[in-house]
């Protein structure tokens, strides 16, 4: 047996791909050979769907098509309308809505009787869920409002429909780009712990919904897609204490908490999409309030330099920025993690999508470390 453990699977390589590639030195991320700062400023959400599906970008036809297709699949039944209602009114977390909607999308697929190894119809599976994951989410928070779910907008693209379904008001044309380029931004991250769980569960050849919704629960965690949510949290925590927002941050890292989107297991300098989400905010804040992206850009100055982590290596991450986006863009704090689920569907059915090409079990080995030779004793001698 292998005695090297890695523990958190740190360093080891388990599997090839062409989909994205990070150079955690470099600050570098590439979606399929283009650098994430090209696909960000040039194409769509859904350009970047079909790019990290078909591993090329689509043709001006092609992406009609396509944009056409997931338009036309995002309907979702009354059923999950109804559950997300209940939901809503049982408090649920959105994380858990959207897990539970995934789930019961399968029930309504049309193609549940394909055969596992034909791809072509579990990327069609992929799209249908990557269509509607946008309006139960919207259809959620409608219910918590105690409003009704406004339809799809069949004429606007995945970002700004998402938007309009959340408010019955078409978006801004700088919100609606500004979303869409966040979306892009978290579409994929090499095989991250989200994408790896999706990744085990089609390695058994489960079917794409159950690798989704794997995909959800493994990015729910604090550690993983809940930063967003607890950067936006703490930048509030900061602004009610009335306290310097370096006082607070001083205070916080003496009593040995850790600031969320800070530090990462791949990169060692800043995370190139912290840099395209920081101009963002930046843009959103000098036509609005600039008070969030102040604070942002303070505690990144005051942690990288004067506290030393940039030499640590320890720098702001995706989520850094993404948060003060997020609200600018009017959009409810415990919505942010659904919404990397959203773009990062994209990503697992991806990544489930090119494993299964060539596909292998995941099955690892773990050390045992339990007891050896115990005697039984029956239960009730016990
Ligand atoms: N603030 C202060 N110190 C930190 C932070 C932070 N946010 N993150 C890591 N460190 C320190 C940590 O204390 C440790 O120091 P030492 O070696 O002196 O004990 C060192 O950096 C290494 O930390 P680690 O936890 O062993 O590193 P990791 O690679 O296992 O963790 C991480 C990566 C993302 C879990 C961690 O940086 C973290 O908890 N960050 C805050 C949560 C966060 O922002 N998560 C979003 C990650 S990016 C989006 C995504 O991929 O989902």
């Amino acid at each position: 047996m292998a005695d090297d453990l890695k523990k958190g699977l740190e360093g080891v390589l388990v599997a090839e791909s062409g989909l994205s590639s990070i150079d955690g030195d470099a600050g570098r991320l590439i979606y399929r050979g283009y650098s994430i700062e090209d696909l960000a400023r040039g194409t769509s959400y859904e350009e970047v769907l079909y790019l990290l599906w078909h591993g090329e970008l689509p043709t001006a036809d092609e992406l009609e098509s396509f944009a056409a297709a997931l338009s036309e699949e995002r309907e979702v039944h009354d059923d999950v309308l109804d559950a997300m209602e209940r939901l809503a009114a049982a408090d649920e977390r959105p994380m858990a809505a959207l897990r539970t909607a995934v789930s019961m999308f399968s029930a309504y697929e049309p193609e549940n009787d394909a055969d596992p190894e034909d791809l072509e119809a579990t990327m069609r599976k992929g799209r249908r869920i990557t269509a509607k994951i946008p309006t139960a989410l919207a259809a959620f928070e409608r219910y918590r409002l105690g409003e009704e779910p406004v339809d799809p907008h069949p004429d606007l693209g995945l970002a700004a429909n998402f938007l309009y379904m959340l408010t019955g008001e078409e978006p801004s044309d700088v919100h609606a780009e500004t979303f869409d380029q966040a979306l892009i931004l978290h579409a994929d991250h090499g095989l991250n712990a989200s994408t790896f769980t999706s990744m085990v569960i089609g390695s058994t050849m489960a079917d794409i919904y159950s690798a989704v919704t794997g995909g959800i629960s493994a990015l729910s965690g604090p550690l993983h897609g809940g930063a967003n949510q607890d950067v936006m949290e703490v930048l509030m925590e900061i602004d009610e204490s009335n306290l310097d927002p370096l006082d607070w941050v001083e205070q916080a890292t003496d009593e040995g908490r850790r600031i969320p989107g800070f530090g990462h297991r791949v990169y060692n300098v800043k995370d190139p999409r912290a840099k395209i989400l920081q101009e963002r905010s930046k843009e959103l804040a000098e036509s609005g309030n600039s008070k969030w992206y102040d604070i942002t850009t303070t505690i990144e100055e005051y942690l990288s330099q004067e506290k030393g982590l940039a030499e640590k290596g320890i720098a702001p991450n995706v989520d850094f920025y993404s948060g003060s986006v997020y609200y600018q863009l009017g959009i409810p704090i415990d919505m942010y993690t659904p919404i990397f689920a959203m773009s990062r569907a994209g990503g697992w059915v991806g990544h489930v999508l090119e494993y299964q090409e060539d596909n292998r079990l995941i099955r690892p080995l773990s050390r045992y470390t339990g007891p050896e030779d115990q005697e039984f004793v029956p239960v009730e001698e016990r």
